[in-house]
């Protein structure tokens, strides 16, 4: 394991058992509606790929990069588009796709935009949600697993661009982030 872990929250067969309830339960809502499956970079990779090959089913992937992080473990409070869709969201079911709701300020940010834009529907599917830290009220559809308080990474999360690529999910020393 990587000397910078603390613990592994999740392992590679914990996630993908996840995800295989999510995907089922989506492929069971969305049936026929080919949804467009928004994900946010750059967390939400990892989750995206596994998520909709388990889906196995018509959809059509988008990315979008937002940034309300930047490289510090505390959110800014601003979300900023750095990366819009290339896709028109107009009269389609967006189904986003989200790696961890923090505050809630990303996703309520994001299901507003994309109902001004005339979305047909709005859904979140978040991997994990970290409940005790929301600041703004959001809804998430489909939700993997909730997460105490503490800084996970991996499986695409990162702390300064790095963990991202861990196959598991796990609590970051305080160490590396606190000198
Ligand atoms: P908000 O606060 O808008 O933030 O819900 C959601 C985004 O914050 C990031 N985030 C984390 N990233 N480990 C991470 O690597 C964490 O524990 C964590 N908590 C929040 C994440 O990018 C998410 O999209
Ligand atoms: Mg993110």
């Amino acid at each position: 394991m990587n000397d910078d872990i603390l613990k592994v929250l999740y392992s590679t067969a914990e996630i993908n058992a996840i995800i295989k309830r999510l995907a089922g339960e989506i492929k069971r809502d969305y049936a026929r509606k080919n949804p467009l499956v928004v994900c946010i970079l750059k967390g939400a990779i990892m989750f995206t790929t596994d998520l909709v090959r388990a889906i196995d089913d018509y959809c059509e992937i988008d990315f979008m990069d937002v940034s309300s992080y930047g490289d510090a473990t505390e959110s800014s409070g601003e979300v900023k588009i750095i990366k819009d869709l290339d896709t028109s969201v107009k009269g389609r079911d967006v189904l986003i796709v989200e790696d961890i709701v923090d505050t809630g300020r990303t996703l309520s940010y994001l299901m507003k935009l994309f109902k001004t834009r005339d979305a047909n529907s709005v859904k979140i599917c978040t991997l994990m949600d970290k409940t005790e830290r929301r600041v703004v009220e959001v809804h998430a559809d489909y939700v993997g697993t909730t997460v105490p308080n503490e800084f996970v990474v991996g499986y695409g999360l990162d702390y300064a661009e790095r963990y991202r690529n861990l196959p598991y999910i796990g609590v970051l020393r305080p160490t590396v982030y606190e000198n």
